[in-house]
């Protein structure tokens, strides 16, 4: 009795010891390790509908145009259609998410599926319509997703994921905002922010019918500082923190459609 009990106790934790090393060596504070996925990759006959998704994307209002009320793609905003990591030139990231729904979702206070946070963002984001939850296109959004999330552990939080917020206390200015908007954004986006859609140039629009609703999530002065401080000018974001939010807060103040609920 005593024998055995004198062996097995070295090797239990001899298993707890190696157990805690590859949980430390396989999640490090960039969270699991996790490759992205191309979208090309996916093995048939999976990759019709990985490369719809992934075209819808990249392509939404041109594709959609019964759902999508905008000028916008899915990709404005989640750059080549969320398949990055996040952080700077990189928009907002979708990769890990199908691994993450479904989840308790704050605005609408319960538990929503991956296909209703797409629609939210058709109705938002897009100023569209939903879905139909068993439609082709949703179906390849959805596939779309899960094969960019491929390998992600279920339900492990995405440290990449969202936005990264904005620290700075200083109050937002719209009128020092218009300035950074002239030096900075006018030349791409235009001096009215409709955007340009020209067969050189692609620029979504940033207020004006061709741009989100005031529901959305870009609609909220931090977030969009947020994202324009990782990512806007296009390539070399360079705005400090407080510049960023100013050139928000003017953007926040024109107009733009109308959510209804
Ligand atoms: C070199 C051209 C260029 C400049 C300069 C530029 N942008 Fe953009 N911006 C883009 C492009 C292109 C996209 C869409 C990227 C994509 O689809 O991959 C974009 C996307 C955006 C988006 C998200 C989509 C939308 O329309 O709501 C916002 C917000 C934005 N830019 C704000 C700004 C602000 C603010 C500035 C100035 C600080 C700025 N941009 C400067 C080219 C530019
Ligand atoms: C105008 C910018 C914009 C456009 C265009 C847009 N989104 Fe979003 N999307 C957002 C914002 C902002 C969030 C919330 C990010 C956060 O929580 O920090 C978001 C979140 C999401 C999420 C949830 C991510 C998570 O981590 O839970 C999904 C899925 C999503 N969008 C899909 C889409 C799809 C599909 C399209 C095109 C039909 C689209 N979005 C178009 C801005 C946009």
């Amino acid at each position: 009795m005593k024998k055995t009990s004198f062996l097995i106790t070295p090797i239990l934790l001899g298993s707890l010891l190696s157990a805690l090393l590859f949980i430390f060596f396989s999640f490090d504070d960039k969270g699991p390790s996790f490759e992205l996925s191309d979208p090309e990759m996916a093995p048939e006959p999976l990759k019709k509908e990985v490369m719809h998704g992934y075209k819808l994307m990249l392509n939404t209002w041109r594709m959609l145009p019964d759902h999508v009320g905008d000028k916008l793609t899915c990709s404005n905003c989640h750059f080549n259609g969320g398949d990055t990591k996040g952080g700077r030139n990189n928009g907002i990231p979708l990769t890990g998410v199908a691994a993450v729904y479904p989840t308790y979702n704050k605005r609408a206070d319960q538990v929503i599926d991956l296909p209703t946070r797409i629609n939210s963002c058709f109705e938002r984001s897009m100023n569209g319509k939903k879905l139909d939850p068993e439609s082709c296109s949703m179906r390849a959004l959805v596939t779309y997703l899960q094969w960019i999330s491929r390998g992600y552990p279920i339900y492990q939080p995405i440290p990449w994921r969202g936005l990264e917020p904005i620290k700075t206390e200083s109050k937002p200015d719209p009128v020092k905002g218009a300035q950074v908007f002239k030096t900075y954004c006018a030349d791409c986006h235009g001096k009215e922010g409709h955007g340009q859609n020209n067969d050189t140039l692609q620029v979504p629009a940033l207020w004006g019918n061709g741009s989100f609703n005031d529901g959305a999530g870009m609609h909220h002065v931090d977030t969009l500082a947020a994202f324009i401080h990782a990512n806007m000018p296009y390539n070399i974001p360079e705005l400090s923190e407080e510049e960023a939010l100013n050139v928000a807060a003017y953007i926040h103040d024109q107009p733009r459609p109308h959510f209804k609920d």
